[in-house]
């Protein structure tokens, strides 16, 4: 909704938030920008962009993203980010866990992966927790505000997803 850049901005304008990220801290103009281009890329035709609102007792909290990277191939990238008032009750491991069910069910991927700074340790326990596997580190790929930044490599294949 449009109107979601409020919430989209209490959390995206913070440092701590954007700190391993290329992006931000967003100023109001970012946050209307990134809600506006996550509505347009929802009414592409060919659709391979999937950006879900977090909703938390009535509150938007955060945002989970999958997007399909190569429809030949069917690989997906999933990406989260959580309000820091929510961090650390288990919300980005149950959007990751979605994110790679609404994968492998709706869109018939077979490879869905996810990248992480090497410094940041929530996001690399949530891509464990969900049951990827590290396959290693991809340097400098990233430029981020204090420099070049080197990426975890996580994935999880069609045939190891289980439902739980
Ligand atoms: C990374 C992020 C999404 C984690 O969200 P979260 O909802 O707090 O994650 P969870 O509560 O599911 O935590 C998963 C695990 O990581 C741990 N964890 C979370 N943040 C942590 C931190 N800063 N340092 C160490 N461990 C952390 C949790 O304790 C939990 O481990 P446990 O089950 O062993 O206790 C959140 O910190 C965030 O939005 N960061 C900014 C954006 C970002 O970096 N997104 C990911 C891009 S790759």
């Amino acid at each position: 909704m449009e109107h979601d850049w409020i919430d989209v901005h209490k959390y995206a304008s913070q440092d701590i938030v954007c700190q391993y990220q290329p992006w931000g801290p967003n100023t109001e103009e970012d946050s209307k920008g990134f809600v506006n281009q996550v509505i347009e890329d929802a009414n592409q035709e060919l659709r391979t962009r999937f950006v879900f609102a977090i909703v938390y007792n009535a509150y938007m909290i955060g945002a989970g993203e999958l997007n399909i990277r190569d429809l030949t191939n069917k690989v997906g990238e999933i990406a989260y980010i959580v309000n820091p008032s929510y961090w650390g009750i288990g919300i980005a491991t149950d959007v990751a866990m979605l994110l790679i069910d609404f994968g492998f069910e709706e869109l018939k991927l077979h490879r869905i992966y996810a990248t992480c700074d090497p410094r940041n340790i929530g996001s690399s326990k949530v891509l464990e927790k969900v049951g990827m596997t590290k396959e290693g580190r991809i340097r400098e790929d990233l430029l981020i505000k204090d420099g070049w930044r080197d990426s975890l490599l996580y994935s999880l294949l069609e045939h190891e997803w289980k439902k739980i």
